[in-house]
């Protein structure tokens, strides 16, 4: 991406501190700030891939499932509180990640919603600044005039996030926001206003509640950090 794209509705430049922090995003939330010093490691007494079927796979409980579900409440309060809309919020879940998220998020909102669903994939490297990116299953019906909420797992580099907000503004939209549960440290070079933030991670390689690796462990309830030995 080249700098500020004013066509993106609600696409503000995040407010990047001199220290690389990101501010607060909208008034209701606060993200909270995950570090590696709060996994919870797996040890001789204690495996939390057990219960699952996934024994010996696992090497901490990042962001147990009571945490991640209170902060859902907490997410699904700040996006009823700022809808100002006639007709209710249109949530668009981008396969498959954030299908666990979605379901929670919906659940939560103490207004109506309406679901959709988009399936993408990416090309090109990660690295490179024009996503490429094709739509493998678009949305069933048209947002004109909806005020759609693009809901995220995890953003990591956000160009596929990037490039969905351009699409997505193309059709017409009353507004566009993004609720995301999970953030990574290079998302702040993503250059979207991204409202609403669950927790801000560390880089690693996370997996669990709609995240898989090689479509594993998208099953579990929680946010883990995957043993080093299952990567190769
Ligand atoms: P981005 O376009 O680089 O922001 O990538 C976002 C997508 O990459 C997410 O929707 C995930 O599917 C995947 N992803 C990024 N980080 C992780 C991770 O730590 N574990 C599992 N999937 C990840
Ligand atoms: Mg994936």
């Amino acid at each position: 991406m080249t700098g500020f794209d004013s066509s993106i509705p609600n696409a503000v430049p995040p407010a990047i501190g001199v220290d690389g922090a990101v501010a607060a995003p909208g008034a209701g939330v606060s993200t909270t700030y995950v570090t590696s010093a709060d996994a919870v490691p797996a040890g001789p007494a204690w495996d939390p891939g057990t219960e699952h079927g996934y024994d010996g796979e696992l090497a901490a409980v990042l962001i147990p499932a009571e945490t991640l579900q209170a902060k859902i409440t907490e997410l699904a309060r700040a996006v009823a509180a700022d809808h100002t809309y006639d007709t209710p919020p249109l949530l668009i879940c981008v396969l498959k990640g954030a299908v666990m998220f979605v379901t929670d998020f919906a659940r939560a909102l103490p207004i109506p919603s309406e679901l959709e669903f988009m399936a993408v994939s990416s090309y090109g490297s990660a690295t490179s600044s024009s996503g490429v990116v094709r739509i493998l299953k678009d949305l069933d019906r048209d947002i004109t005039g909806r005020r759609v909420i693009i809901v995220e797992d995890i953003i990591d580099s956000g160009l596929t996030l990037s490039w969905l907000l351009k699409n997505l503004a193309t059709r017409g939209p009353a507004a566009i926001d993004i609720v995301a549960l999970l953030r990574k440290p290079e998302a702040v070079k993503v250059e979207v206003d991204v409202r609403y933030v669950g927790f801000d991670i560390p880089t690693d390689f996370v997996v669990g509640y709609g995240l898989d690796y090689n479509e594993r462990y998208r099953d579990l309830p929680f946010v883990g950090l995957l043993g080093e030995h299952m990567y190769r």
